[in-house]
């Protein structure tokens, strides 16, 4: 029997959601915190048994998944038929760290992971760039058509600066010099969809106002990258806050998530603000060296959970390979 297990890491967008659906770019960084997928052969078909949802099914090429949480795998399977695989029966258990609709793109780790392990078992491990768009094609099945930042970060992993146009136009490696990021959870859950299409809406309503606050973000994301390239975590701060506020003027900010926001800062942070579709979900907190207990202990007084997480870790990887 041969089993593999690979990863992927979660993601948090730094700088830039919601106006890189269209077009301008984003900053998003890989963090360690891991969705997994164990593949081992035999038996009939492809079985997939995710832990996190507590399904067990068999998913057929042909038809549509027998639960609609499980369609991005469906369709991650029919994408490699259509690129020749032989889709040789396997069981597939499949588990994320991250919880799911709370802005740490599980669902794209989730199924990279699912596909780096299958494609290894069957003998032709996919590369980067098809993982990549797999794994894109299989989230916009089940969750709309959206910019993918989200598989990008979990497969190249590290910090990337991000377009819809040009994909990665840049990456780095490695964690922020003289700041670590924090995560706090609202506690509240939602859907990216609702979100991305009032912002979408917003935008047509509105025209032109609306269209400068996408040109400044997009000038943020790129200033965020040249920060993190000189260790000035300071300037990286600024302009969380300033992207936070961006955010708020397009209404994908919350009490729940103020209320955090303003806790980091007035604890020392520097920076903080929502990440990732907002409304609820999470917020990132950017605390300097020395201030990481004071951060991390106002967010705790007020989230369900608090996360340190490595940032700018590697992309999906395969862990482990018993033959
Ligand atoms: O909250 P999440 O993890 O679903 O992040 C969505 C990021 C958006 O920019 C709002 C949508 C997108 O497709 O980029």
């Amino acid at each position: 029997m041969t089993e593999v297990t690979a990863r992927a890491p979660s993601k948090v967008i730094v700088l830039g959601e919601h106006f890189v659906v269209l077009n301008s770019r984003a900053l998003s960084t890989a963090v360690s915190i891991y969705s997994r997928a164990t593949a081992e052969d035999g038996g009939e078909g492809v079985i997939i048994e995710s832990k996190s949802m507590g399904v067990r099914a068999r998913l057929d090429v042909g038809s549509r998944a027998p639960d609609p949480r499980l369609e991005p795998f469906a369709e991650a399977l029919r994408r490699l038929r259509s690129m020749d695989y032989d889709l040789a029966p396997a069981r597939v258990v499949v588990d994320s760290d991250a919880p799911p609709s709370a802005g740490l793109g599980s669902s794209a780790s989730t199924v990279a992971a699912f596909l780096l392990a299958y494609t290894t078992l069957v003998g032709d491990p996919l590369n980067k760039d098809n993982l990549f768009s797999i794994t894109l094609a299989a989230e916009d099945v089940a969750h709309g058509a959206s910019s993918g930042v989200d598989p990008a970060t979990v497969v190249y992993g590290g910090t990337i600066l991000y377009s819809i146009k040009d994909r990665v136009i840049e990456r780095l490696e490695g964690p922020i010099r003289g700041a670590r990021l924090i995560i706090a959870d609202s506690g509240v859950r939602r859907s990216t969809a609702g979100p991305v299409m009032s912002v979408i809406e917003l935008r047509r309503r509105l025209g032109q106002p609306a269209e400068l606050i996408y040109s400044a973000a997009d000038i943020v994301a790129l200033r965020g990258i040249e920060a993190l390239k000189r260790g000035d975590a300071a300037e990286l701060g600024l302009l969380m806050n300033f992207n936070h506020g961006l955010l708020s003027a397009i209404g994908v900010s919350s009490p729940e998530l103020e209320d955090l926001v303003y806790a980091a800062r007035a604890a020392g942070a520097l920076g903080s603000k929502l990440s990732g579709a907002g409304r609820g979900g999470i917020v990132i907190a950017l605390a300097p060296e020395g201030s990481e207990d004071k951060v991390t202990g106002a967010l705790r007084a007020r989230a369900p959970w608090v996360l340190k997480p490595e940032v700018g870790v590697p992309g999906a990887e395969v862990v482990e390979l018993t033959r």
